[in-house]
């Protein structure tokens, strides 16, 4: 089959590896020239691993192209085009509708980028020559690949029973569970999943602020929980918050949507705040003393991905600099706008506390005398992963 994919951000691209490697024929479509000039040339503009990879593996069956038209012949058209936050919350619709507008034959459309609950019906009203279908994307990332090639589920959102057969047929191959219903349940499962795993991290981090008081073990409380299948062990990593460019966005616009329909959602509202109020906690533990220094140890809004969308290394330098602190970062790939060192030891040299913001391995694993260059060395390990927490002898930690 052949599938023009407009849109080539994490979610395309991802989407279009996929394709390629189960042995479809994809056309590419990015408007922004810079990203689609390194696709073309093999070249993956972000940090994905295993894409770059597959572009070269399947370079013959795919084509890249800025051009919808180029996509005239296509089986299917899958839309992955960003669909950012407006000011109150809601979806900015801007590009999907561009996108569309733009489609001029009658084509079988697949919507994979996040749209509210209710927009494909919407879309199918509004552009009545086209069968419409929306398969949300539940992927992670720094494992996108994985993600598409084997996720948990498909979900396949369509009033057209044909088209629902059909992809439950393309998507039967990954042996996978599939859920076929309608468009506005496959929207809502998409948020909702998103929002309860960013609830589940906001109870833990909630239990956490507790624990850190109490003096007892956030990971082992974790560990013991997550044994009951009920509950789970995943995403209950006690940290600094969640971020990203998902769930930040995506509780947001389900308390619009909430509020449009004059509905508060407690639980959601309380999970934002106790995001909010888990960056606070940890930026009350830095003293803004005259000339205070503070190294943050990874920047990304988590390991391995150099995204800094939504980051919590951002609000907490914010929280830190308009109190006088001085921030120096140190990331193996993300890059941000604050001062940042080349290497660990730079952010390290003269600093009066070293705060461990992402979990990256080669920072987790850091020998104590990496710390050795600090002023006065002082350790908060945001992230409960530094092992000299059950090793306190080692350096000064917190
Ligand atoms: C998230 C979802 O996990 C994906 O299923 C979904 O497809 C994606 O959003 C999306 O909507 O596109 P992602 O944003 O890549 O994926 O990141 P996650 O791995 O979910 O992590 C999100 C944030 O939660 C990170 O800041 C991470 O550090 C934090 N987190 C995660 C914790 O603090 N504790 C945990 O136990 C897990």
């Amino acid at each position: 089959m052949k599938f023009g994919i407009i849109g080539l951000g994490y979610v395309g691209l991802a989407t279009l590896c996929g394709l390629a490697k189960a042995g479809h024929e994809v056309i590419g479509v990015e408007k922004d020239q810079p990203r689609l000039l390194r696709l073309m040339n093999g070249d993956v503009p972000f940090h994905e691993p295993g894409m770059a990879d597959v572009l070269r593996d399947h370079h013959g069956s795919i084509t890249f192209t800025d051009s919808i038209a180029d996509t005239e012949t296509a089986d299917y058209l899958v839309l992955a085009v960003g669909t950012p936050s407006k000011q109150d919350g809601s979806c900015d619709l801007t590009f999907v509708d561009a996108a569309l507008s733009e489609v001029n034959s009658k084509h079988k459309i697949i919507i994979r980028s996040t749209v509210l609950p209710g927009t494909t019906d919407m879309l199918s009203v509004m552009y009545p020559a086209h069968t419409f279908a929306v398969v949300p994307e539940f992927l992670q990332e720094g494992r996108a690949l994985a993600d598409v090639l084997k996720p948990h589920r498909v979900v396949i959102g369509s009033d057209n029973l044909e088209m629902c057969e059909e992809l439950a047929g393309i998507y039967g191959r990954l042996g996978v569970p599939i859920v076929c219903t309608s468009p506005i349940d496959a929207e809502f499962i998409k948020y909702a999943s998103n929002a309860f795993l960013a609830t589940k991290i906001s109870f833990i981090n909630d239990l956490a602020r507790l624990a850190d008081k109490a003096g007892a073990d956030i990971t082992t409380i974790a560990d013991g929980m997550g044994l009951d299948p009920r509950i789970g062990r995943s995403f209950l990593n006690a940290g600094l918050g969640y971020g990203g460019s998902c769930f930040p966005k995506d509780m947001h616009a389900l308390l619009n949507v909430a509020s449009e329909n004059e509905l508060d959602l407690p639980v959601i509202r309380a999970a934002m705040h106790a995001n909010d109020a888990q960056m606070a906690y940890v930026a009350s533990k830095v003293e803004p003393t005259s000339d205070l220094k503070v190294a943050f140890l990874g920047l990304a809004f988590k390991p391995g991905t150099d995204d800094m969308r939504d980051a919590p290394s951002l609000t907490l330098a914010q929280l830190l600099t308009v109190r006088g602190v001085d921030v120096i970062g140190y990331d193996p790939l993300a890059k941000w706008d604050f001062p940042q060192a080349e290497t660990v030891e730079a952010a390290l040299e003269g600093a009066d506390v070293a705060i461990l913001v992402t979990e990256w391995d080669e920072l987790v694993a850091l020998p104590p005398e990496a710390f050795d260059g600090m002023r006065t060395k002082r350790l908060i390990d945001a992230r409960n992963a530094w092992k000299y927490a059950r090793d306190p002898g080692t350096v000064q930690y917190e």
